[in-house]
């Protein structure tokens, strides 16, 4: 099904995030109709030329498709669409669809009608991890939240991650004026280059300064900064992440870790903005307007009017972060106009839930027991460095027990997912190494606290919990010949065979061995 393109005749856009009853149809109709962020950018004059979301729609009477899955037991596909005209995703298709398997997003629609879709970014400057040089599409199940308590998920960009659109539709170029905001989760992000949602090069390079403006969400400091230890929202321009006026630091960009963050970044000719607030609550705040950088290359901007999210415009893949809701715009859109945006988000309701949670409570100590038939009487244990499953029962030995055991802490390199540290070799936690698990002290390195970052999630065979890995985001805890590993559905290893793959990634968690 094609998305469709919106009715804006029928659009009701002077309540912000409220019900218009009866603008549908005749007397006794039940049919209603939302306002959405692109009809208040509209009615600003300033129309959105992208809209992009998993979550929900972006235009009041939008009932096409918001995105495209793709599962690994068949290869066939689904469009998922809003619940209702203007409403929130139709997050229980995608999970009958997606039930025993494993599911990517590989189209996020464009709801404007320009057809300025996302799809899975191509080789560029840097080459992606997938076949080709491509980046990889993301997990379809990883960022569960609900949007006004309906369950939805977002676009989680593990490193390796990314979308494009080289060939769009009415996006400015040059120095035209544009807006754009994103909703990203505060708590996920990195330090690599670079999680970016906007207007990018065309050919996938570095084409000089300026020839990007796009919205930056993370915490590296090659080019900018403000004030803490970050995250902060920058403006990703080519060869620069601009926090305000100067490169490298400036004071009035603050670290802003919202769980749900709004993130606003605008340009026009000598002058650019960057916004930013709670997406569940409260106003945007301006953290800078004003002239265009005082280094050369960034007045006038040169932008080319391609649409990147998740990487850097010379195809950059490093960074890390969860985007939801996007869009950019034709003209400069007034502060007003975004303030009513802002209100429009934070009435739409986005919530942690719909799916976290259900995972091992941190600081309880557990063990974690195979439930493929083959296997029950098997848990995650440890000898030395050696991860496998072990059978473990009451007359096993002390050290098989408290091998089997394991404390849950936060996740290392993500507060919303967990780690599992030794119950008998303090500081040692669970990480994957060349894909396979072993137990490694902790060295306190980014990629050590990647690498021992597990988010539960229920589990795919419908027992107990799956556990994805948070920087392979398409691999999950698999064992497989009593062996350990992250795996992929259908992947190139033997031990990502999709025989059995769902029981094998489904762990129950039980009572400690050793408590
Ligand atoms: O501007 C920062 C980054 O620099 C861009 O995203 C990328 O194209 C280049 O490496």
């Amino acid at each position: 099904m094609a998305p469709t393109r919106p009715h804006r005749t029928l659009l009701a856009v002077a309540a912000t995030g409220v019900l218009v009853a009866g603008l549908f149809g005749g007397a006794g109709s039940a049919q209603a109709a939302t306002t959405g962020p692109c009809d208040i950018y509209a009615s600003g004059g300033t129309p959105c030329v992208a809209a992009h979301s998993t979550t929900r729609a972006l235009y009041g009477s939008y009932t096409g498709s918001l995105y495209q899955v793709r599962r690994a037991s068949d290869n066939a596909t689904a469009n998922i669409a809003p619940l209702s005209a203007g409403g929130v995703a139709n997050a229980a298709a995608q999970d009958s669809f997606c039930a025993g398997t494993s599911c990517l997003i590989t189209i996020i629609y464009d709801q404007s009608g320009r057809g300025n879709n996302l799809t899975q970014a191509p080789p560029g400057g840097f080459n992606g991890p997938a076949a080709g040089g491509y980046d990889n599409l993301a997990n379809a199940t990883a960022a569960p939240i609900t949007v006004g308590g309906h369950k939805a998920y977002g676009v989680f960009v593990a490193p390796g991650t990314g979308y494009r659109n080289n060939n769009t539709n009415g996006i400015a170029t040059g120095d035209a004026a544009e807006g754009m905001y994103a909703i990203f989760d505060g708590t996920h992000y990195n330090g690599g280059c670079c999680f970016d949602y906007g207007n990018a090069e065309r050919n996938s390079r570095d084409n000089g300064n300026g020839t990007m403006e796009a919205i930056y969400f993370g915490n590296i400091k090659v080019w900018g900064y403000g004030t803490g230890n970050g995250p902060w929202i920058m403006a990703d321009l080519e060869n620069g992440l601009f926090s305000g006026v100067n490169a490298g630091y400036n004071a009035n960009d603050p670290s802003i870790g919202n769980r749900f963050v709004t993130a606003v970044v605008k340009g026009q000719p000598g002058h650019w903005s960057i916004r930013g607030g709670n997406a569940q609550s409260g106003s945007l705040s301006t953290f800078y307007s004003g002239a265009r950088p005082n280094v050369s290359g960034y007045n006038p901007m040169r932008k080319e009017g391609a649409i990147i999210l998740g990487i850097g415009g010379d195809n950059s893949n490093g960074s890390a972060g969860t985007f939801y809701e996007g869009v950019m715009t034709s003209g400069y859109p007034s502060d007003a106009t975004e303030n009513s945006v802002q209100a429009n988000i934070t009435a739409a309701g986005y919530a942690t839930g719909g799916g976290t949670g259900t995972g091992p409570t941190v600081g309880s100590t557990i063990s974690l027991r195979a439930t493929t038939a083959c296997c029950t009487t098997r848990y995650i244990g440890h000898s030395g460095a050696t991860v496998s499953t072990q059978v473990v029962s009451s007359s096993s030995s002390s050290a098989a027990k408290s091998g089997a055991s394991w404390i849950v802490r936060s996740g290392l390199a993500n507060g919303s997912c967990v780690s599992f540290e030794s119950r008998d070799t303090a500081g040692s936690y669970l990480r994957h190494q060349n894909y396979q698990l072993y137990l490694h002290a902790n060295d306190g390195s980014s990629l050590f606290a990647n690498d021992a970052t597990f988010c539960p999630q229920a589990g795919m065979n419908g027992q107990g919990n799956s556990f994805m890995s948070n920087n392979y985001s398409t691999r999950y805890l698999r064992h497989y010949s009593n062996n350990v590993y992250i795996a992929s559905n259908g992947g190139s290893n033997a031990f990502d065979s999709s025989t059995l793959w769902a029981d094998d990634v489904s762990w129950v968690v039980t009572a400690p061995w050793t408590p």
